[in-house]
């Protein structure tokens, strides 16, 4: 929908009705794509599959890169140099740092890439839970690097005692905290402790901690590792715009970390990948928080308030979901992945696909608080005619 605020800035440019449609047109083009591969009406079709953000990056957001872009869009035919800077200034900002602890990717997927190139190799191993985000596994089998895949416990967590183990002789940790896609949390009193004795137990080793989510943890006592990765060389710590920020599709992440890390992950840095739009949205939406100190901690509380509604869903069916901490939720569907996913897919709903080996839980992607109610009915359509089959 387009909001009052970007509508009325347009029509006094004297093109309301040419932008409202092109708009609209725009806003609901990925609604209308996913309906017609669901093929249903577009009204019907939620998408919860991927951890998005169905709000998009919001006004401001949307009014800088119009702005940098302009009717005719020259500026497109520029690189994006001049662009880079400013973007990583704000960010530096943001964490009262140097630009020099700051690297700047497209999505944090490239400094995901990045710290796996560097630090995993074939006789030094990575390390990471089963499962977790994939990107540096999936990477360092592309290399034919080692890899050591640690089970989680039987509550959905990150196995601290033995990723302790599997460190010895490794190159580098993949601590993806909150952990996608189960969803939970390290305690936050064992969290800096257990890096710390990792550091220790291995001298070579190298963290990535990835707080793709750390915007949306409820859990009190919860702390960025970025204090940890400053002092430390051998401690990265990434993050990305692509959830709080709802920027996905714009492609921007980065990583906090100390300066002589950051040109060790630099060598290897593809330049040039980030896009100008994704640039100028990255600083707006720093910008933003600055005059808006409300802004992140409104998404979170509006995240969890539609977290609950779902957690509750399930919960109330006696299945069982883990503690979520994230803008997605990690549930027991009672039957085999793949079965619910297609007959939600029947809906015009589509979750996440299967986790091996977790083959009865699905992972859903939190979207507005609407969503969330239209997805229940008919997610209950899906469960109770399950359970009408098994009587
Ligand atoms: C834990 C985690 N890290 C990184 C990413 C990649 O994010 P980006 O869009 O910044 O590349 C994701 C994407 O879902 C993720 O779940």
């Amino acid at each position: 929908m387009l909001s009052r605020r970007r509508f009325l800035r347009h029509a006094s440019a004297g093109a309301a009705g040419l932008y409202a449609a092109t708009m609209v047109r725009s806003r609901l083009r990925e609604q209308y794509a996913f309906a017609a591969e669901m093929g249903i009406q577009p009204e019907e079709a939620i998408n919860l599959a991927n951890n998005e953000n169905s709000l998009g990056p919001g006004d401001e957001v949307m009014d800088a890169i119009d702005s940098v872009l302009g009717p005719e869009g020259v500026i497109a035919g520029r690189y994006p140099f001049r662009f880079l800077g400013p973007a990583t200034e704000a960010i530096a900002e943001k964490f009262g740092v140097s630009t020099d602890n700051v690297l700047v990717g497209a999505g944090s997927t490239q400094i995901l890439v990045d710290a796996t190139h560097q630090y995993a190799s074939a006789d030094k191993a990575l390390v990471g839970s089963l499962p977790t985000y994939e990107e540096c596994f999936g990477y360092a089998a592309l290399m034919g690097y080692r890899t050591k895949a640690v089970p989680l416990t039987p509550d959905f967590r990150m196995d601290l005692d033995q990723t302790l183990h599997a460190v010895k002789g490794s190159g580098m940790l993949f601590y993806c905290n909150p952990n996608n896609p189960v969803a939970t949390l390290v305690d936050p009193s064992d969290s800096k402790d257990f890096l710390t004795r990792a550091l220790d137990t291995e001298k070579d080793l190298r963290i990535l901690v990835d707080e793709a989510y750390i915007d949306y943890v409820t859990t009190p006592g919860h702390e960025t590792m970025i204090p940890l990765a400053l002092e430390n060389p051998r401690v990265i710590v990434a993050r990305t715009f692509s959830k709080a920020y709802g920027m996905a599709g714009l492609r921007i992440g980065y990583a906090i970390a100390h300066e002589d890390t950051i040109a060790e992950l630099s060598d290897f840095h593809m330049g040039n990948s980030v896009s100008i739009p994704a640039l100028v949205a990255a600083n707006a939406a720093l910008e933003r928080d600055r005059s808006n100190p409300d802004f992140l901690p409104d998404e979170k509380k509006r995240n969890a308030e539609a977290r609950d509604f779902i957690l509750k869903f399930f919960r109330d069916r006696g299945l069982s979901a883990t503690d979520a901490q994230t803008n997605f939720i990690f549930t027991d569907v009672g039957m085999p992945v793949e079965q619910f996913q297609a007959a939600c897919a029947a809906e015009g709903l589509r979750v996440g696909r299967p986790f091996p080996p977790l083959w009865t839980r699905c992972r859903i992607s939190i979207g507005t608080m609407d969503e969330m109610q239209r997805a229940a009915t008919k997610m209950a359509r899906v469960l109770d005619s399950a359970m009408k089959m098994a009587a």
